[in-house]
């Protein structure tokens, strides 16, 4: 543990960010499996790899690039995460999200979270985009667990309309301005790395999931404790364990993603304009 406060690692953080740009990022997205491509369409980016960000985790999976690319998206100044982090690598939950608490102390107010996660609905299919309406959290671990900052928000926090309804509104009628088919649903939280039992999914499916994955809620749940808006949208990139056949794996999860990511970056991309 290192003897600097949460806040003091956040502003070295954020400060070490600002020497870097010129511009002021609105909006943060953070890329999931396979999705990061985006990044590349942003102008004018600056490249910061996590590694030179003092006290910012590192990532380790593969497909994940692990830098912050800031620039234009658009009209629009962003800051993406190309690469995010994942508890299954090791990191405790407040270490994963430390980059959304440097968003905040940055200023910057509108989160966009992406991920890959498995369908658990019947009626839809692999390679559909879900809105994420609300998540289920049942590990018994929190990103907020241990002291609480006053400075970044209550220790005890509401969890309504965690993603935020206009958000949302804007991201149903941009998806069928563009004829894309975006789904609506609950995103249930996994640890991993293992991919769920069949009978978890059946136990999703019955809690009232959609969606099955091992991402995303942390972040969440560190933006709403700090006072980010959040707009969550999941490419389920295969049919969750057990409602095919089919063994999972983390290939197909990286093939879907590529398949849907030209549809993903429209839908984003004319989002933003309007967030
Ligand atoms: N389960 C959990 N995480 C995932 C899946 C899945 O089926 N697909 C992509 N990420």
């Amino acid at each position: 543990m290192e003897d600097k406060t949460l806040m003091q690692q956040l502003k070295e953080a954020s400060a070490y960010i600002e020497s870097k740009i010129s511009i002021r990022p609105e909006i943060a997205i953070v890329l999931g499996s396979g999705l990061g491509d985006l990044a590349n369409q942003i102008t004018d980016p600056v490249r910061i790899p996590y590694r030179e960000i003092p006290h910012f985790p590192v990532s380790t999976v593969a497909g994940h690039a692990g830098q912050l690319i800031i620039g234009k998206l658009g009209t629009r100044s962003v800051m993406c995460m190309a690469g995010r982090f994942h508890y299954y690598e090791g990191y405790s939950m407040d270490r994963l999200v430390f980059p959304i608490q440097v968003m905040r102390v940055m200023g910057i107010e509108k989160l966009i979270l992406t991920n890959a996660s498995g369908c658990v609905n019947k009626s839809w299919n692999a390679g559909d985009l879900m809105l994420i309406t609300d998540h289920i959290k049942l590990c018994a671990d929190s990103p907020m667990r241990g002291p609480n900052d006053p400075e970044l928000g209550e220790r005890f926090f509401d969890m309504c309309n965690v993603y935020e309804p206009a958000y949302r509104q804007i991201a149903k009628e941009e998806a069928a301005r563009l004829g894309i088919t975006l789904r609506e649903g609950v995103y249930q939280y996994f640890t991993g790395p293992n991919y769920e039992t069949p009978a978890e999914v059946r136990f999703a499916r019955i809690a009232g999931a959609d969606a099955v994955g091992m991402s995303t809620v942390p972040e969440a749940i560190a933006a709403r404790h700090c006072g980010l808006k959040v707009l969550g949208i999941s490419c389920m990139t295969n049919m969750a364990a057990g409602v095919t056949s089919a063994p999972l794996n983390h290939k197909e999860v990286l093939e879907t993603s590529l398949k849907i990511a030209k549809q993903f970056e429209s839908l984003i991309k004319s989002i933003i304009e309007r967030l």
